[in-house]
């Protein structure tokens, strides 16, 4: 084992698709989880926290398929202290050329008072005996200290020292409810290196939560107090107001190597499209002011930047625009452009599709092309998430004509759909066109889901612009987001609406045992 922490080497372990699907309303299907994992592998991350196996068969077997799949990261389960928690996600990461499992307890006395109602004394036995568990199936173990920056710190060396003594070879100390502040949480880190003895033997980790915007800051200050591994998200998803950010810490150490000289494993190119897929997949809108991947972070609009910028564009901007994957020449292909250049193109944007995908992907570029004149990077991406989430569908759209209309004339929509072959019609009214489209999919397939989100963007500027829509279902405590582009409004809106009831039609039971919450 290497010891990485004298060296500038950061392990950057992403758990989008754990802590960041705990999110409401973010979960995501096994497609766009392999999806998610497989960019993240492309972009250099080290650990992969895939999901918690335990939690429902859906977390399982996308725990096992990216197993399965991925092959230059840890795939990496979470488990709770307790056997079947463990051995579950034992099964789950199995497949992988590198696995790890992370098991974790509360040690704070307030979740260990009241979350868990168990004595200290019980917590440490438990802390002994899940990591002594967890090694008989894997050499890589992660040991977390739940609340752990609420820790009293006598309590939290003696558990810490334990569980390297059983075998973690990575210690996670997380600030679970976003408490900390840098200063402390590095000086936190500090006093377990200071008093741990055998504090030399694992890699120490933290995993930072945002309720006071901190999230970052505090993983920061934690690696230069000693910390290695970094726990973190894509767009900062994740629990309340999320995780660290792993675009921002990832820039941050680029960016200031002259203060913070420390490596990832990470190529900065791949950010803005995992920060694309992760927005898309999740109905999570990227809000323009955000670091690193806001729509706005490398926008200069006032004069006076603008002239700087002419004359140098190290004044207003501290990392260039093409160092996290946006491109500046974004107009990419017309409606005469073949076959093999459409291909080319997905190549440089990063998708490997099978030669039938390309070919239903590039008939959809036509028939863009034809209604659109300039087509960008940004509709190519929209097409393709688009047609993989349109496969495999029991309800398909085969025709719709819609009205819009004031008061005395209502708008009016007809649509025909095919539910399981069977092709149906009718016509409803509505207080607008989208809830007349809309209650015309209630009239042909009846359902109890609940409208949360209705969102509508612009994927590039102008009218002729593509709209991304969202549509968020919730039913029986399962929530799906269905998405879908289309340079017509309506239709795509009525499209996403169809997305999220098939994906509402194949979402498994995700029954959650009490407490699952991390
Ligand atoms: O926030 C937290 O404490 C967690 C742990 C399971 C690492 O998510
Ligand atoms: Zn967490």
């Amino acid at each position: 084992m290497t010891n990485k922490q004298d060296s500038n080497r950061i392990v950057i372990f992403d758990t989008t698709l754990r802590d960041g699907e705990q999110s409401p309303g973010a979960s995501m299907n096994l497609d766009e989880k392999m999806r998610i994992a497989q960019v993240l592998e492309a972009m250099g991350v080290d650990i992969i926290e895939a999901g918690f196996p335990i939690a429902s068969e859906g977390d399982f077997e996308a725990v096992n398929e990216i197993a399965k799949v991925v092959k230059n990261s840890t795939v990496c389960g979470l488990a709770r202290a307790t056997r079947g928690d463990i051995e579950r996600c034992a099964e789950a990461v199995k497949p992988a050329v590198r696995s790890r499992i992370h098991t974790f307890i509360s040690t704070s006395p307030l979740h260990m008072e009241y979350k868990l109602q168990m004595a200290p004394e019980a917590v440490f036995e438990k802390v002994i005996e899940s990591v002594t568990l967890a090694r008989n199936f894997t050499d890589d173990v992660e040991w977390s200290a739940e609340d752990g920056s609420r820790t009293e710190h006598d309590f939290l060396c003696r558990c810490v020292e334990a569980a390297i003594d059983a075998g973690a070879r990575t210690i996670n100390i997380p600030d679970t409810v976003g408490y900390a502040l840098p200063f402390e949480f590095a000086a936190l880190i500090e006093m377990l290196f200071n008093r741990v003895p055998n504090i030399d033997k694992a890699i120490i980790s933290v995993h930072c939560h945002n309720d006071l915007g901190l999230a970052v800051a505090n993983s920061l200050a934690a690696v230069q107090a000693g910390a290695r591994q970094i726990e973190c998200t894509i767009n900062g998803l994740g629990e309340r107001a999320g995780n660290a950010a792993m675009e921002e810490i990832v820039m941050a150490m680029k960016t200031r190597q002259d203060s913070m000289a420390y490596v990832t494993g990470i190529d900065s190119s791949h950010i803005i499209k995992a920060s694309k897929l992760v927005s898309t997949v999740t109905g999570f809108t990227v809000q323009p002011n955000k670091a690193i991947v806001g729509a706005n972070a490398f926008a200069h609009e006032s004069g006076i930047h603008q002239d700087g910028m002419l004359k140098h564009a190290g004044t207003y901007e501290i990392m260039t625009p093409e160092s996290v994957g946006l491109s500046t020449s974004k107009l990419v292909l017309g409606k005469h452009s073949g076959s093999h250049a459409f291909s080319e193109k997905l190549n440089d944007l990063g998708y490997d599709l099978g030669d039938n995908a390309i070919k239903d992907a590039f008939k959809r570029f036509k028939d863009l092309a034809d209604v659109k004149k300039e087509v960008f990077d940004e509709d190519i991406i929209a097409l393709v998430d688009d047609e993989v989430v349109a496969t495999n569908d029991n309800i398909k759209l085969l025709s719709m004509e819609i009205k819009c209309g004031t008061v005395h004339r209502p708008p009016k929509a007809e649509v025909e759909l095919e539910v399981d072959g069977v092709a149906k019609s009718c016509a409803r009214t509505g207080d607008g066109p989208v809830d007349a489209a809309f209650n015309c999919i209630k009239e042909l397939f009846p359902h109890e889901a609940r409208l949360q989100l209705y969102q509508v963007h612009a994927v590039t500027e102008g009218t002729d612009a593509q709209a991304k829509v969202t549509v968020r279902l919730e039913e029986g405590g399962k929530t799906v987001n269905g998405q879908s582009a289309d340079t017509d409004t309506m239709v795509a809106s009525v499209k996403a609406y169809i997305n999220a009831l098939n994906k509402l039609l194949v979402k498994r039971e995700k029954t959650a045992p009490s407490a699952l919450s991390a």
